[in-house]
C-alpha cells in the first residue's frame, strides 16, 4: 500500500524531478518508459537502468519512488 502523502508528492513533482540520480532518471523518463509499454516496475527499471547501482549512496531508495509512479501511471494490459 503506498502512502497517500508519498503518491501526492509524486504526482504534484515536476516532469524534472529526479528519481534515481545514479542513473541520471528523471520522473519524465519514467513516465516515458511507462507510455511506451513498461507497465510494471522491473520493465521500467529494465527500460530506463532505475535503481542499477549497486553501490548507490542513496540505499536505492530510487526503487520505492518508482513503484509509487508506476502505481500512479501504469496500467496494466491484462
Ligand atoms: S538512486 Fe537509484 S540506484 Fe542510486
Amino acid at each position: 500500500m503506498i502512502a497517500e502523502s508519498e503518491a501526492a508528492r509524486w504526482r504534484e513533482a515536476p516532469d524534472s524531478q529526479m528519481v534515481c540520480p545514479c542513473a541520471g532518471v528523471d520522473k519524465a523518463a519514467v513516465k516515458a518508459a511507462i507510455a511506451q509499454g513498461a507497465f510494471t516496475a522491473p520493465l521500467v527499471k529494465a527500460m530506463t537502468g532505475v535503481g542499477r547501482d549497486f553501490g548507490c549512496g542513496q540505499r536505492r531508495e530510487c526503487e520505492a519512488d518508482l513503484e509509487i509512479l508506476v502505481a500512479l501511471y501504469a496500467e496494466s494490459p491484462c
